[in-house]
């Protein structure tokens, strides 16, 4: 049977997938799963780069066990203190007691922090490279990617990039561990929904990185989530490229929350009017229903976004509240901005959203439509007021 876990003649992938997991970082739901991923590098010596989740830990040893056979383990790399890449650290120490820990400055600090763990470590600074006989690694510092710490390890002879969370996705690997032996269609949304919800904050950071590493020749991209890139590189690039500099493409987002269909009403009324218009993707979300991830997702991929609330306890509706808080987390720099509310004795949603908008300095296009108590027809000439103002907006 061919060895699908062996890269190239040195080295191996020894992570794991899981689909047990409901929520990454107690967070985001995994309908596809997730896997984390680790890597033998087998030169005359050994190293590991980067572990696993703790519920996963005996099956990463047995990987490397099975791998390395009587070989000692030398290094262990840790690009990224995460917990779902570090929780086995302590177990490979405890499994290869001359184990050598290597890490930055931050790294190391974090590892005593979490695991109480000391001595046998290696501090490496930007540019350094260890050598492990025929193999080098050198360490590359991309703060922010998606801690302080993070690090990617660059292993020039195999031309391949260890990135830890930089290109990463959602989605557990389904037989097959590169792209090349995998369906990768799932993983392209899965990598927008992954990016919006993890890395989403750090756009800038991700843009240091990618010019850090655009210089080097990549044959191969191995991240802590997802594929193994060989044959999807550029694609790859492109995508964090894209997403990392906020740009949105033609389409719209409707997300709105609703108690008893008013609002509602108002959401499927601009969004026949945008479909009227041809605007074209048009996604709608009912926000105490919808899987804020995907919702995410989308106002990250599409270029305009429409909020609709009622006014609850004088306040935003709350799980609008919630949405327009991510995204203000996340510095989206602009979105077309458009709003409509209801109340039923004093409004507070409107103004609320126009605070919001105001807060990202992102311009309101049109004039944001307030209905008071029940939908009727009569509010439907200001919503077609406000479609025709982003219709317009969107020619420009
Ligand atoms: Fe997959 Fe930031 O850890």
């Amino acid at each position: 049977m061919k060895d699908l876990t062996k890269l190239t003649d040195r080295i191996f992938y020894v992570g794991v997938n899981d689909r047990t997991k409901h929520l990454f970082e107690g967070l985001w739901p995994l309908p596809l799963g997730v896997s984390y991923n680790a890597y033998l590098v087998c030169g005359e010596r050994t190293a590991l780069v980067d572990t696993v989740d703790a519920c996963f830990t005996g099956r990463l040893l047995a990987n490397v066990r099975e791998r390395l056979g009587d070989r000692p383990l030398d290094y262990l790399v840790i690009n990224h203190m995460e917990p779902d890449h570090s929780a086995s650290i302590a177990a490979v120490r405890q499994a290869y007691p001359a184990v050598r820990i290597v890490g930055n400055a931050k790294t190391l600090q974090m590892i005593e922090g979490y695991y109480g763990i000391a001595c046998g470590t290696v501090e490496v600074k930007e540019g350094d490279v260890l050598d492990l006989g025929g193999l080098t690694l050198a360490f590359c510092m991309i703060p922010m990617v998606h801690w302080p710490e993070t690090m990617a390890t660059w292993c020039a002879e195999e031309r391949t990039i260890f990135s830890g969370d930089a290109f990463g996705t959602f989605g557990a690997l389904n037989g097959g561990v590169t792209d090349e032996q995998l369906d990768v269609e799932p993983f392209w949304e899965e990598m927008r929904r992954y990016y919006a919800c993890i890395v989403g904050k750090y756009g800038q950071p991700v843009q240091r990185a990618l010019a850090k590493v655009a210089p080097l020749d990549i044959a191969m991209i191995c991240s802590t989530h997802g594929p193994v890139w060989r044959r999807e590189i550029a694609r790859v690039v492109e995508l964090y490229d894209k997403v990392s500099r906020y740009e949105g493409e033609p389409g719209a987002v409707i997300a709105y929350g609703s108690m008893y269909g008013n609002t509602e009403q108002m959401a499927e009324t601009v969004a026949r009017g945008l479909a009227a218009a041809g605007v074209r993707p048009i996604v709608v979300y009912n926000l105490s229903t919808a899987d804020v991830s995907q919702v995410l997702r989308d106002i990250f991929r599409y270029d305009t976004l429409v909020v609709g609330s009622p006014t609850y306890n004088g306040q935003l509706y709350p799980p609008v509240d919630a949405l327009l808080r991510k995204i203000a987390e996340r510095c989206i720099p602009y979105r077309r901005f458009a709003c409509f509310g209801s109340f039923t004795w004093a409004g507070a949603a409107v103004r609320r959203m126009t605070e919001f908008a105001e807060g990202m300095k992102w311009p309101v296009v049109g004039a944001p439509v307030e209905l008071k108590q029940g939908y009727s027809t009569a509010v439907e000439p200001a919503c077609r007021m406000l479609v025709d103002a982003l219709v317009e907006d969107m020619k420009r």
